[in-house]
């Protein structure tokens, strides 16, 4: 047995100096002291075969090889462990002076800039912001609005009719203002942004889905200085303090007196040019004072309350902001145009 022991210590010294992985090793440990089958449980099990006279001798041998084994395996495995410690940290090692390989940033389409220009404006004087529904019904877009079924205006406003009667597709904003004073009683301030539709030609500057801001007031007292001063206000904050506006007579159903407002030339300061068509004006938005009518189809006294509300194209306004003069290139898409912005 002697003879057994000692060569299995040469084999173990040899298997040893061979294992260079932890899971060597373990398979190692597993074969040498595994408790059912490693070798050295087997020879401590066979001790009892031993003649009395040589088990002290045996025994003693035993006792040391298992510790040497021992000894050895701990030692080679501790260093397997730190030399893989070592080689994964080297493979992860991060330089931190590298530069940093930046994220690529989005950003805001022109139109979008322009809406949330155009709320935060509104915000900040108290308006509520509600985009409204874009599917609607004759009567919100045009009956309501004092369009009857028969007026000509209609004809300026065709639309997208829907399968189901009675669903368009809304031609404008102002739909708005009839579902916000149903939904809240006056006094009341909205602002609303969003797309509208038309049967339009594609021009230059018409597009049959496009984008309007509509605002609106209800109060005691309103008149038409109230939303003088507000769209003087609107138009310093969108084009800068030294922008001039105008305002002239003009035709809504659905409000009385009505009036279309110019703002100065946004290229030229009113001085007169190309794209203003020597003017030195360019007009910008439709406003007025809200119709009687309107407000009693939704249960509001016109003698009690009395309100404004306009009506503004914010690809117009973007147009105009960052020198875009095609509205399609608004809807293309195309990231080499609108990166620009
Ligand atoms: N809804 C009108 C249009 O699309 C624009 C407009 C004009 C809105 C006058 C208004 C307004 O609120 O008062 O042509």
């Amino acid at each position: 047995m002697l003879d057994d022991i000692r060569k299995a210590a040469a084999e173990f010294d040899a298997a040893l100096s061979r294992a260079t992985s932890a899971r060597a090793l373990d398979e190692l440990r597993v074969r040498y002291f595994g408790r059912k089958e490693g070798l050295i449980p087997g020879f401590f099990s066979r001790l009892k075969e031993v003649a009395r006279e040589q088990k002290k001798d045996v025994g003693d041998a035993l006792n040391k090889l298992r510790d040497r084994l021992e000894a050895d395996l701990k030692e080679k495995s501790d260093r397997v462990a730190a030399e893989e410690a070592a080689r994964r940290e080297a493979r992860e090692q991060i330089d931190v002076t590298l530069p940093a390989r930046m994220p690529r940033l989005g950003h805001l389409h022109p139109i979008t800039i322009v809406r949330r220009e155009m709320e935060q404006i509104f915000r900040e004087m108290g308006y509520s912001i509600d985009p409204g529904l874009e599917i609607e019904t004759d009567w919100y877009n045009f009956e309501a609005l004092n369009f009857t079924p028969d007026h000509p205006a209609r004809d300026t406003q065709d639309t997208f009719f829907l399968d189901v009667t009675p669903y368009l597709l809304r031609t404008h904003t102002s739909n708005v203002q009839i579902r916000s004073m149903e939904k809240y009683e006056p006094p009341v301030k909205v602002l609303s942004c969003g797309r509208v539709f038309r049967r339009d030609e594609i021009t230059m500057r018409r597009s049959p889905m496009f984008h309007q801001a509509e605002g609106f007031l209800v109060d005691k007292g309103i008149h038409i200085g109230h939303l003088r001063a507000t769209l003087e206000h609107v138009v310093r904050r969108l084009f800068g303090s030294d922008s001039k506006m105008r305002m002239r007579p003009s035709f809504f159903p659905f409000t009385e007196p009505s009036a279309e407002v110019d703002m100065s030339c946004i290229f030229c300061r009113g001085a007169g040019c190309g794209t203003c068509s020597q003017t030195g004006w360019m007009e910008i938005l439709g406003c007025g004072m809200i119709h009687p009518q309107v407000l009693r189809n939704v249960g509001i006294d016109p003698e009690e309350w009395s309100g404004f509300a306009f009506g503004m194209g914010l690809d117009r306004v973007a147009m105009l902001k960052f020198d875009i003069p095609n509205i399609r290139t608004l809807f293309e898409n195309d990231l080499r145009v609108l990166s620009q912005f």
